[in-house]
């Protein structure tokens, strides 16, 4: 699924926040995840609880 209010072109933006506040743990929770781009994009660094009312999520 390409599209879904997509917040790719955010993704670096979200990490920087992320940085600079000093946010420390170890899961990430992507709410109403949609297309799971943010969620695949940090899933290497925490642990991921996504949820999505939509199959394909
Ligand atoms: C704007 S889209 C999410 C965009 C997503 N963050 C992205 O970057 O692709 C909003 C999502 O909320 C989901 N949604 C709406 N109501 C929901 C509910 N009650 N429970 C779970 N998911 C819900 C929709 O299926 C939709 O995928």
């Amino acid at each position: 699924m390409r599209y879904l209010g997509n917040k790719t072109r955010m993704i670096d933006n979200i990490d920087l926040f992320i940085r600079d506040l000093g946010i420390t743990g170890k899961t990430f929770c992507d709410l109403f995840t949609g297309s799971a781009s943010v969620a695949d994009f940090f899933k290497d660094r925490y642990k991921i609880i996504a949820n999505d009312l939509l199959e394909s999520s």
